[in-house]
């Protein structure tokens, strides 16, 4: 992408909700994630008949950077139509903390409201590798 303009990555977030699968929520969500490289990787949530199986889109979206190679990211917008501008939940916090650290989260809606919010805001004394390593438990 290569591109500063925030406007951009959420415009990324946007358009990869129109792919969403929300047959049972309805709730439609898209993410876009900004590789180090300049690279964008977007998700939306796919919902399954066993529910459990469902995905949210910021998982998706670092689940396709991870698995294409990219290691580092610089940022994350998320895009949901609702008025209250709609952060990600515990799960994606956790998933988001790990593989990209304390980025800017950038939450929007599709009335042009914007927030960016830190991730270390967001996810306050994380559980990480770190606390494995303090007991031995992690696999060399
Ligand atoms: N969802 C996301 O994709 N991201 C979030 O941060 C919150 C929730 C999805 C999961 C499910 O498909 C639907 O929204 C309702 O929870």
């Amino acid at each position: 992408m290569g591109n500063d303009d925030l406007s951009v990555l959420i415009e990324a977030a946007t358009n990869a909700r129109q792919c969403a699968l929300a047959r049972y929520s309805n709730f439609c969500v898209g993410a876009a994630l900004e590789a180090d490289t300049s690279e964008v990787f977007t998700g939306c949530n796919v919902e399954s008949a066993a529910y459990e199986q469902t995905i949210c889109a910021e998982r998706v979206a670092i689940w396709k950077a991870l698995s294409e190679g990219a290691r580092r990211f610089r940022r994350l917008a998320v895009v949901v139509d609702t008025e209250r501008l709609t952060p990600p939940c515990g799960a994606c916090r956790q998933v988001i903390w790990e593989f990209c650290g304390d980025i800017p989260v950038t939450l929007a809606n599709l009335r042009g409201d914007t927030e960016t919010l830190q991730m270390a805001d967001l996810l306050p004394r994380p559980f990480d590798s770190g606390f494995l390593e303090e007991t031995g438990a992690e696999q060399k």
